[in-house]
């Protein structure tokens, strides 16, 4: 660990913290879960270790997610949950206090981008610095946002959808919506509940998401064999679910990311737009990876789509790579885009 050397980005996510490390790429991916003590309110457990705990927890112990929709709901479990992630990161002497840009949704308040610095130096950052999460995920992404040209990226991900159009380092025009993943999630638990009266976990939800989820269909859809319990007479019971029943449970959400897109296609100068039917549409966020995600916005669109090449960590990978050139950021006119 060099001294006063450790530059790191940090995006934390509704469901994933990820930290970029200069030089080194992602160095931590982690839950946005801790795991606090119901006595005495010390945090037990942050990341995977708590993520474990989530639904099944004894009863002296509440696994929370800290934040929500993309902004901090709870800042103390937020800047302990960060203060563990950048140590083990960083190492714990005080030479080895990073500097960090941490990205934040667009649309935050002054307030809420506040607390995101707060917890930062909380956590032992020095420094602190926030980016707008397009921005980061454009950058993270390679799309060439100092080009006079429009690039459109879409950010799908736990808690939040973001879809901005950048062009000369500002976002022209943008749309956040609160679906995402963990939305999926939810209308999976609802749809399973509606159609046969058995309750499923969040965590079982995903799981039939990631391993048979689509927005489309696609070629050998399978099934899956999922436990839950009746709601009638409280006994566990199995389930299977198709892959056409799953698509059909998130058609509501993909619908809302559509329109999204959508309204801020309506909202693009026509110059623009020209730019983005040749460059077409990125797709970025850990839920740009349900199948089909990318056909339904082609289709939709009539735009070529793309997905990043890591599309769950691209903010903090964009985050990081602001920080290795945050001189030229402050300091450089030429730069529309500032950090805040
Ligand atoms: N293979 C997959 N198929 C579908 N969804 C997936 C897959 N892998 C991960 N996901 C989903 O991606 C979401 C997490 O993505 P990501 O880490 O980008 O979100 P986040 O940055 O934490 O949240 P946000 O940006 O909304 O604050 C979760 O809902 C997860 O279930
Ligand atoms: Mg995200």
């Amino acid at each position: 660990m060099g001294l006063f050397n450790n530059f790191i980005g940090i995006d934390m996510g509704t469901s994933n913290t990820k930290i970029y490390y200069k030089d080194r790429g992602i160095v931590l991916r982690e839950p946005t879960v801790v795991a606090i003590d119901n006595y005495d309110e010390t945090i037990r457990a942050a990341g995977n270790e708590a993520k474990e705990m989530l639904g099944r927890t004894p009863k002296d112990i509440t696994a929370v997610r800290p934040i929500q929709d993309g902004v901090i709901a709870d800042l103390t479990s937020t800047e302990t949950m960060l203060r563990r992630f950048v140590k083990e990161v960083c190492g714990t002497s005080f030479f080895s206090k990073p500097r960090a840009v941490i990205a934040v949704p667009f649309n935050v308040t002054e307030v809420e981008r506040h607390a995101v610095k707060q917890a930062a130096a909380g956590a032992g950052v020095r420094d602190p610095r926030t980016v707008d999460e397009p921005m980061a995920a454009a950058i993270g992404a390679g799309l060439p946002i100092a080009e006079a040209t429009g690039s459109m990226i879409v950010d799908i991900g736990g808690g939040l959808t973001e879809v901005a159009v950048i062009s000369y380092q500002g976002i022209v025009s943008s749309c956040s919506v609160k679906i995402a993943g963990d939305d999926f999630d939810d209308a999976i638990v609802d749809y399973v509940r509606r159609k046969y009266n058995i309750a499923i976990g969040g965590r079982t939800a995903e799981e039939v998401k990631i391993n048979i989820g689509s927005a489309y269909p696609y070629e050998n859809e399978g099934r899956e064999l999922i436990k839950g319990r009746n709601i009638i007479d409280g006994l566990p019971r199995e389930l299977e679910i198709t892959a056409s029943e799953v698509r059909e449970a998130l058609s509501d959400s993909v619908a809302a990311i559509l329109e999204a897109v959508r309204s801020t296609l309506e909202k693009t100068p026509p110059e623009l737009s020209a730019d983005l039917i040749e460059r077409g549409i990125m797709l970025c966020g850990g839920s740009a990876l349900l199948r089909g995600i990318d056909t339904v916005i082609a289709q939709e669109t009539g735009m070529p789509v793309y997905i990043a090449p890591e599309p769950t960590d691209c903010v903090a990978i964009g985050a990081g790579m602001m920080l290795e050139h945050i001189d030229e950021f402050d300091n450089d006119d030429s730069y529309g885009y500032r950090m805040a």
